[in-house]
């Protein structure tokens, strides 16, 4: 073991230090597993941070690293091109709905939403009528840089931070029987036609607690925001890639958006990389003989030739393997062992959609900081599964090889973990 977690120059994300035991040192990964230095393998239940969708290390996508490492480093992309990128752009155009025609890349989650509010507030600036209200959805969340903190839930985690924090219009959350309520306060904002874009997790909202939708909504949210000419932003950073039982969220409303943000399960989650699709009429909006019309956005490492080479095989093993009977197997796994939890007392909300499970552990103290959270994360991870709740929120977002003897490992741990929880309050 390591030390505690204060003996290391190591500044760990989303960790308090001071109450952190060490961290473990992890030595090698492989499929569901990551094998620690003790030489124990812990089930990766949410895919380190919702990233490895086949599993880690799948094979393809490591021999397509290691072939692009004969012959790639990174490259200066306002300056040339490479045919790893050219060719991920046009498989990344082919499976996103019809109407995205170009993609830009970037390196992160926040970054690919950063660059989409930009497109948006570009396009509307070069059509010479410029907009900049940004409307974004309770409980959201989009990253950790200022704009995307600013266009996420304001609370404890960006508290300090909130004098930096641009303004943004939110509508609420559409939970059942309050969806009419969210559909009008969008209307609301957009009818002064003010709103360059509505930015949205599709179906599911990730870190704002696994908190679902019905895809309806998805399909109003496109009617309302083309009568305004609102541009639609679809943040598919955690949705994509197969995570809510289709490829992408939007094909289950057949959603057409304006900009697409993917990251994470791009590669396989072997590397990181962002893509940012948008329509021609975006990218055309930035076209010009007057150079102070260019989209002003890059970053060192944009399009990094091992990173896009990781995604094109990425690509390839949606095509060559049963990625998707995996995921509708997986789906069906999860409906059934979360069964006898919907009618458990100790549960509440208990909710699925594709491959993420998630049911609320029910406590007098919800959300994020609630003080279930690290208990329940211990418990967890003495019994060799890494699974991470959002404060009183359990969920489950396994990589697509995980089996049912693991699942069932990580369903009977949070069945104990309730006992754990009620007999440590009792
Ligand atoms: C929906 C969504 N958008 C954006 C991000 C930010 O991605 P990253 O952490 O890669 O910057 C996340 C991260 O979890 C996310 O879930």
């Amino acid at each position: 073991m390591t030390g505690t977690s204060r003996t290391s120059p190591v500044w760990h994300p989303f960790s308090q230090h001071q109450l952190e035991s060490a961290f473990k040192k992890i030595v090698k990964t492989d499929g569901a597993y990551l094998i620690d230095e003790e030489g124990r393998s812990v089930l990766d239940a949410i895919s380190s941070w919702w990233v490895i969708t086949h599993g880690h290390r799948h094979p393809v996508i490591m021999e397509a690293i290691r072939n692009a490492l004969e012959r790639f480093d990174q490259i200066i992309f306002a300056e040339y091109t490479h045919e790893p990128a050219e060719a991920l752009a046009r498989g990344l155009i082919r499976l996103a709905p019809a109407g995205m025609a170009h993609v830009f890349y970037s390196d992160s989650g926040s970054t690919s939403v950063e660059v989409a509010i930009k497109m948006a507030l570009g396009f509307f600036h070069n059509s010479g009528a410029p907009r900049s209200r940004i409307v974004v959805m309770e409980h959201g969340y989009h990253g950790d840089t200022i704009g995307t903190m600013s266009a996420g839930e304001r609370g404890v985690f960006n508290a300090p931070y909130a004098p930096l924090l641009f303004g943004v219009d939110t509508i609420p959350f559409p939970a059942p029987g309050r969806e009419q309520e969210t559909l009008d306060a969008l209307e609301r904002f957009c009818r002064g036609r003010e709103v360059a874009a509505l930015l949205i997790e599709p179906l599911v909202l990730g870190a704002g607690g696994m908190k679902m939708y019905s895809p309806h909504l998805l399909t109003e949210f496109r009617r309302i925001a083309e009568r305004y000419g609102t541009l639609l932003i679809a943040d598919e950073v955690m949705t994509g890639w197969g995570r809510t039982g289709t490829l992408l969220a939007c094909e289950q409303a057949d959603l057409v958006p304006d900009i697409l943000c993917l990251s994470k399960g791009i590669t396989g989650g072997a590397l990181p990389l962002a893509a940012t699709l948008c329509t021609a009429e975006i990218f055309d909006a930035h076209l010009s003989d007057d150079r102070s019309r260019m989209f002003f956005h890059s970053s060192s490492y944009t399009a990094n030739p091992i990173a896009c080479a990781a995604a094109l095989a990425n690509l390839e093993v949606w095509r060559q393997e049963p990625v998707s009977e995996r995921i509708r197997a997986l789906g069906v796994m999860h409906h059934e062992r979360l069964a006898p939890f919907r009618s458990d007392p100790r549960f509440a909300n208990v909710r699925q959609q594709g491959t993420i499970a998630a049911l609320d552990l029910a406590v007098s103290r919800t959300g994020y900081l609630s003080e279930v959270g690290p208990r329940l994360r211990a418990f967890f991870r003495q019994r060799d599964l890494l699974i991470r709740p959002l404060g009183n929120v359990i969920y489950l977002m396994p990589p697509y090889c995980v089996t049912v003897k693991d699942l069932d490992r990580a369903y009977g741990a949070i069945g104990e973990a309730a006992d754990f929880i009620e007999t440590a309050a009792s």
